[in-house]
């Protein structure tokens, strides 16, 4: 019998995804689903030719260089800010993503957070468990309307315009946006969205959805200038990556009413989580859940496992993020 091309999957996932791996790869998995450390991922690694990757494993030239076999690196995600994509390009190792097939669950929590933290849902029910409840109340825990608010979208990829479709269509709201590059005029018209700058985004709008790619460039976005531009009323959500917020910044933002709430799924440094911010009543925090549907997750877990096996197999990956790049090894 040929020897099968030799994978990792490094994290724990469904069965029948590593059963169509095992149809062609000999694969070794992390059934444990332990973290590993570099170093440990890189010994791992040794002599395979593809990786399927969560999105946590960090792929840079130190690794690229004591992983010679390499060469393709699949991840279990649509964000991937984990690799070094100029070290993997220059190494002629291939990095793919999971786009698409999260997007609309990904828009469904936006709204999930959105509305939980505009309206205190989590606030309201620790109060409720606690025996706190003596009596109803004009006033108990009032929030914020999301239908008919101004919702400003900072990113407008695949995920920010499934959101803005949800806000215009079902919400009724204003949909204001910044990107990187602007729309055509057709889609604004079917999103019903208006381009406006950064700053005019932080000042006009009532909900700020931050739903942009994580890098050296976005690092920050949204600290302390940012959010003193931002109304007193205001709530923001962020989905995107922890690193788009400066966490010192919105804690005291947060504590001294400078904006009225946030809403995270995405964490600096996570799964550790700045004790600050678990300080704050008026911030809703989950952990990093935003595509957690079964069936979403399976399709992600697929995609990724039909990368590498298009590349390996026929040699032209599905979503690759720096193909027609790279010089393969
Ligand atoms: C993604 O796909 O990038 C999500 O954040 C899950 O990691």
């Amino acid at each position: 019998m040929t020897q099968r091309p030799p994978i990792l999957v490094t994290r724990a996932v469904f069965p029948e995804v590593v059963a169509s791996l095992r149809e062609h790869f000999d694969v070794e998995t992390n059934d444990a689903d332990d973290i590993w450390t570099p170093a440990q991922l890189i010994e791992r690694l040794q002599g395979k030719v593809g990786a399927l990757t969560s999105g946590a494993e960090r792929i840079d030239a130190a690794l690229l260089a004591a992983c010679p076999e390499l060469r393709i690196v699949s991840n279990l995600a649509v964000g991937y800010n984990n690799f070094d994509v100029p070290a993997m390009t220059a190494a002629g190792v291939l990095g793919t993503n999971a786009p698409d097939v999260l997007t609309e669950t990904t828009a469904d929590f936006g709204f999930a957070l959105l509305l939980a933290t505009a309206r205190r849902l989590t606030e309201s029910e620790h109060f409720l468990r606690a025996g706190q409840w003596k009596k109803w109340g004009l006033d108990l825990f009032a929030g914020a309307d999301v239908h008919g608010a101004t919702l400003g979208i900072l990113g407008m990829g695949r995920i920010g315009q499934a959101i803005a479709k949800r806000a215009a269509h079902g919400f009724d709201m204003p949909v204001i946006y910044h990107n990187r590059s602007r729309l055509d005029s057709a889609t604004e018209a079917k999103l019903d969205a208006r381009y406006v700058s950064k700053n005019e985004l932080l000042q006009q709008a009532d909900h700020l959805m931050l739903v942009l790619p994580y890098s050296a460039e976005s690092h920050h976005a949204i600290a302390a200038a940012e959010i003193a531009l931002m109304k007193p009323t205001a709530t923001l959500i962020n989905l995107a990556r922890g690193g788009i917020v400066d966490e010192t910044a919105l804690v005291a933002a947060l504590r001294d009413r400078r904006i009225a709430a946030a809403g995270l799924d995405v964490f600096e440094g996570e799964p550790k989580i700045n004790p600050a911010l678990l300080t704050v009543p008026n911030v809703v925090l989950t952990p990093h859940i935003a595509s957690a549907t079964l069936k979403t997750r399976r399709a992600m877990a697929q995609l990724a496992a039909d990368n590498l096996m298009a590349y390996l197999t026929k040699g032209a990956a599905l979503t690759p993020v720096n193909a027609g790049l790279i010089k393969p090894r």
